[in-house]
């Protein structure tokens, strides 16, 4: 018998994100080696189906990414044999309980300790319910019982208080691993790389030398059949309270005294208690109407959002710091559905040399040619600095040009290929929460967004209709020229 066995639990395992996202995944860590020598996987969900019929509908989602023919099908086999699958009612501690049973049987004959993750991949209004089944029914007897949600968070303050409350009268702080995927996206992991272990970019990461800071969420796609869930959350909660949120926290902190993930989130707290709310003043809000040609539709024309709608698939928002690193420069975030094209990227401009020598020939648009850091984080993930350079030859004439670093080129496409959700359930199984969110980080955040949330719902505010495949609201420029910025993914 092996040391401790690994039970994973997927709650609401034929839902999409779980086809999607979390089974791939998990046959990822598998297939590099990092489950441990006997595990158990489980998918709960309500639909009654054996074992059997589970496996071939993972199996359609399983990808051979590495070494596609002869290494590849025999492990999943393996991985698929391990795989098991229980029906059974969210809502009832009952069939936790027997959904316990079956685990402590599998577990008893590969190691007298058992360890669980529950992955909660259920929607928000029966979390509560799993996490009472968890703690009352399912967890382990002999080893730890972990517990990953997956936002929605809440809707406002309040609901996201009253959900943590009722998480915590059943699991402790230290078994909730509240996931945000951005926060293992590539770049953004490697932000506190970047800040803390280069001389050249901390020294300047302040508001003596940067001028604004922009973070930018565009998709090419709508809601397409998603409307249900997302018309009752709308842009602002579905992407910037969260993950657009999460970066520029990272981004703005202060050093953490190290590397551990209470350190960490301790100075990612203190930025988010630093911001005001938001104001309708620093805010836009857009929805999508068919683009130009009239073939692509509006966010109304989907069927699954209801009629009349005012729910923003687009806003643009000014944040500001009051603190003595960043107090004065203004944050800018935009996120947008059915955009030109899919990207997020951050971009910190910096500010004009002083008494530029070179004025004369970099012209008067000084804004223009100030230095900028920009980091890709998808797709083709990269960053680069843009200068001030000599174009080479005879005279004297000045390009913008940049320093860049493409990580396909330099680290190969390959190294890209362990997504989000890989590093996130590792990090799980691993018991490090640096990129999970923790309950007073949470609740700084709402604090944040809840008064515009609000305010928008009570005016019933319209939002500026953009076509689809477009820049989004011209409002978005207005609200950047208010701070005398522009918005760098425009130029
Ligand atoms: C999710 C949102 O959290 O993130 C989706 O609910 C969005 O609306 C998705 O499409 C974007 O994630 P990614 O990793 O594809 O950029």
């Amino acid at each position: 018998k092996s040391e401790s066995t690994l039970s994973i639990v997927v709650v609401g395992a034929s839902g999409d994100l779980a086809k999607k996202k979390i089974f791939p995944a998990l046959f990822a860590l598998y297939y590099k080696g990092y489950f441990p020598e006997t595990f158990t996987i489980y998918g709960f969900a309500r639909t009654s189906m054996d074992d059997e019929e589970f496996r071939d509908l993972i199996s359609m989602t399983l990808l051979c990414r590495i070494d596609e023919a002869e290494n590849c099908g025999p492990k999943m086999d393996t991985f698929l044999d391990r795989c098991h699958y229980f029906s059974g009612q969210y809502d009832s501690v009952q069939s936790f309980t027997q959904l316990g049973a079956e685990l402590d049987a599998q577990e008893a004959m590969l190691s007298s300790t058992a360890n669980r993750i529950f992955y909660l991949s259920v929607p928000p209004n029966i979390f509560t319910n799993c996490a009472q089944g968890v703690s009352n029914g399912a967890s382990s007897k002999t080893g730890w019982s972990r517990v990953i949600v997956e936002k929605p968070f809440g809707r406002d303050t309040e609901s996201s208080r009253k959900l943590s409350n009722e998480l915590m009268e059943c699991l402790t702080e230290d078994q909730i691993y509240r996931i945000d995927h951005y926060l293992a996206k590539e770049l953004v992991d490697n932000l506190t790389v970047l800040r803390f272990s280069n001389l050249i970019f901390e020294p300047l990461w302040n508001r003596n030398h940067i001028r604004n800071v922009q973070i930018i969420f565009s998709e090419d796609f709508g809601t397409e059949g998603r409307g249900g869930y997302f018309d009752n959350y709308g842009i602002i909660r579905d992407i910037m309270q969260n993950h657009l949120l999460q970066v520029l926290a990272i981004l703005c902190m202060e050093p953490p005294v190290s590397l551990d993930a209470e350190h960490i989130r301790d100075e990612k707290v203190k930025v988010l208690q630093s911001m005001k709310p938001i104001t309708m003043d620093d805010t836009v809000i857009g929805q999508y109407k068919k683009d130009r040609t009239g073939k692509l539709p509006s966010y109304l024309d989907d069927d699954t959002v209801p009629k009349g709608s005012l729910c923003p698939t687009f806003a643009a928002v000014a944040l500001h710091i009051k603190n003595a690193r960043w107090d004065g420069v203004p944050f800018l975030m935009k996120a947008g559905k059915a955009l030109e094209k899919r990207e997020a990227q951050i971009r910190v401009q910096f500010r004009h040399v002083p008494g530029n020598l070179y004025q004369s020939k970099l012209g008067t648009d000084l804004e223009g040619v100030t230095n900028e850091l920009v980091i890709r984080i998808q797709p083709d993930e990269a960053m680069y600095l843009r200068l001030n350079n000599k174009v080479p030859g005879l005279g004297m004439r000045i390009d913008r040009t940049k320093l860049d670093l493409s990580y396909h080129q330099e680290y190969g496409e390959e190294s890209m290929s362990a997504g989000a959700y890989e590093r996130l359930i590792l990090d799980v199984m691993q018991g490090d929460k640096r990129m999970f969110i923790r309950s007073d980080e949470l609740d700084a955040a709402w604090e944040l967004f809840t008064p515009l949330l609000h305010h928008l719902d009570e005016a019933k505010a319209q939002p500026e209709l953009y076509p689809y495949g477009s820049r989004g609201p011209i409002g978005a420029h207005y609200l950047a020229s208010k701070y005398g910025v522009r918005w760098g993914d425009a130029q």
